[in-house]
């Protein structure tokens, strides 16, 4: 008998999320930090094991997606999500978390959105990095390397050692084109063999200028915000051990 491969079943045969477990917990983490329902732009939104798993299935939620399906109950609009990310139409300041579980580089979405927004209250991101391949075949995207300032080096290793530090400067140029700081953030990895490491991220950030106070009063709120210490955009505690 033959099988008929329908879009969505191809599109499910893929591996969307090799680490669902580790991935759900990060998000849920940032999901707390905003007291529970915050407002989600998912750029990557897959056949939605996210948004079931942690996001628990919100309605508070749009999802973009170069491939979906009919019946999916999501909020969904299908499109490259960097054409919805530059389109003058999209209102970016009405998300609290963006949602950038990519199968390699989130770092042109993040770098996109930052250039766009410039919040004054907190924001989240979620990032899924799965460069380890293409840096330790000295094959990351030109653009990436012009944005953390690197130049491709025929033969080097450059790539593969500086893997850490190229995210690193990557989120530190975005948050600061927004305006954004680092308030802590939350890892987790699934290597699957000494290069094939991917690394899942969530980043609760704030205004460098502080949280303006809402008028229902949230004072304390923005007292505690500017109680939080500044820390490295990847805390040193957090880059121990990962590599
Ligand atoms: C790792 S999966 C996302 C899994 C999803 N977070 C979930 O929980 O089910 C990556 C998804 O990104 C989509 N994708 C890749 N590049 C894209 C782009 N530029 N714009 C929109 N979708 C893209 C793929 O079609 C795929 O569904």
């Amino acid at each position: 008998m033959r099988l008929r491969v329908t879009r969505r079943a191809a599109h499910d045969a893929k591996v969307h999320n090799s680490a669902p477990k580790a991935k759900a917990e990060i998000r849920r983490w940032l999901v707390e930090q905003f007291g529970g329902s915050p407002r989600i732009l998912d750029c990557f939104a897959g056949p939605g094991g996210m948004w079931r798993l942690a996001y628990g299935e919100t309605d508070r939620y749009l999802g973009l997606d170069r491939e979906t399906a009919a019946d999916d109950p999501r909020r969904l609009i299908r499109c490259d999500s960097r054409r919805y990310l530059r389109h003058r139409a999209a209102d970016l300041s009405a998300f609290d978390i963006f949602d950038l579980d990519a199968y390699s580089s989130p770092y042109e979405h993040l770098a996109l959105i930052c250039s766009r927004i410039r919040p004054t209250r907190r924001v989240g991101f979620v990032l899924t990095d799965g460069l380890g391949f293409n840096a330790a075949m000295n094959s990351l995207d030109g653009a990436l390397l012009a944005y953390v300032g690197l130049e491709r080096q025929r033969g080097a290793r450059t790539q593969h050692e500086l893997r850490e530090r190229i995210a690193e400067i990557a989120i530190r140029r975005s948050l600061d084109a927004a305006g954004l700081r680092l308030v802590e953030a939350r890892r987790a990895e699934k290597r699957k063999n000494p290069v094939m490491i991917m690394r899942y991220t969530a980043l609760l950030c704030e205004p460098t200028g502080g949280v303006q106070a809402t008028r229902s009063g949230s004072r304390g709120a923005a007292r505690a915000a500017r109680a939080v210490p500044p820390v490295e955009v990847l805390p040193a505690s957090e880059r121990a051990g990962a590599g």
